[in-house]
């Protein structure tokens, strides 16, 4: 549903070109917010800004940030500020999976799945933090998953960083302190995103059991909604949290994964 819930905020979603943070970026646009879709894939996220309606009085604009690379992620806030005045909306959610056993996990990809999903969100919030605390009003959101809170076979790298990422969502809503700022972290469970579906392969082979039964053998015996969650269900969570009424909602790593985690 439209609202203006959002109206005159400036958000800037990572990896917005698509799956969960093109659900994101919808649906802050829906509720009003000038919207900033940056992701490694410059022309879907072009493409994806394209596909949203023109709204009165509503700025877009696609830019190509590589997450992995300190400069690339300072000039994509130096870009929404000169294009848009402001960031008052951070959502840090460009990532990927990659799936191994640790015996097998190459280095290079577990410093790479750091560097786009903890270091680069880390730059991120560095670059908007001042200005946010400045202005008096801002929202950090960082796409942390689950495998934030338990820990799952075979995907090392990427429970690591996202067990990083609430200590930084953490860090982050204590120093932002009583300035307006808030920061929290968002832990889906499996969404039916292009990177679950190009896991399935992976962990199959790891499971020793055909891809097409990884979701009913794998995933869904965790699951008591016994589905995969849709990427607009995190839209809605962020669109709450980057709200007004989520005003004393900080520091906090929100599930939504059907009761996959309790905790
Ligand atoms: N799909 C799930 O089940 C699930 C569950 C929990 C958390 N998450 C997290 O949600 C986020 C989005 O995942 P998704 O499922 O929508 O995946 P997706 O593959 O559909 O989208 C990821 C986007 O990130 C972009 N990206 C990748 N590397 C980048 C980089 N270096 N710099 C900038 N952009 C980059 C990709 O181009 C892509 O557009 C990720 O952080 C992921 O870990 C996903």
């Amino acid at each position: 549903m439209d609202s203006q819930q959002l109206r005159n905020r400036v958000a800037l979603v990572t990896g917005g070109a698509s799956g969960i943070g093109l659900a994101i970026a919808e649906k802050l646009y829906q509720a009003g917010s000038h919207l900033v879709i940056a992701d490694l894939n410059g022309a879907a996220a072009q493409a994806a800004l394209q596909a949203l309606p023109q709204r009165d009085g509503q700025h877009k604009l696609a830019l190509r940030v590589d997450m992995a690379d300190y400069q690339s992620v300072y000039a994509m806030v130096e870009q929404c500020e000169q294009s848009l005045g402001r960031v008052d909306i951070l959502v840090n959610n460009a990532g990927f999976q990659h799936v191994a056993p640790i015996e097998h996990f190459p280095p290079e990809v577990f410093q790479k799945l750091i560097d786009v999903m903890l270091v680069g969100p880390f730059v991120a919030t560095q670059a908007v933090f001042a200005g946010m605390k400045q202005r008096g009003w801002g929202r950090i959101l960082n796409i942390s998953s689950i495998n934030g809170k338990i820990g799952a076979p075979f995907k090392a790298g990427y429970c690591s960083a996202k067990h990083g990422i609430i200590g930084l969502t953490r860090v982050t809503a204590a120093e932002a302190g009583d300035s307006g700022v808030t920061c929290n972290a968002i832990c889906p469970g499996f969404v039916d995103t292009p990177l679950v579906r190009q896991q399935l392969a992976e962990l199959g082979a790891a499971y020793q059991i055909p891809a097409d039964q990884v979701i009913e053998q794998v995933i869904l015996p965790h699951v008591p909604q016994k589905r995969l969650i849709e990427a607009k269900e995190i839209g809605d969570v962020a669109v709450f949290l980057a709200s007004d009424e989520a005003a004393a909602i900080t520091g906090q790593a929100i599930n939504v994964s059907g009761g996959y985690v309790m905790h």
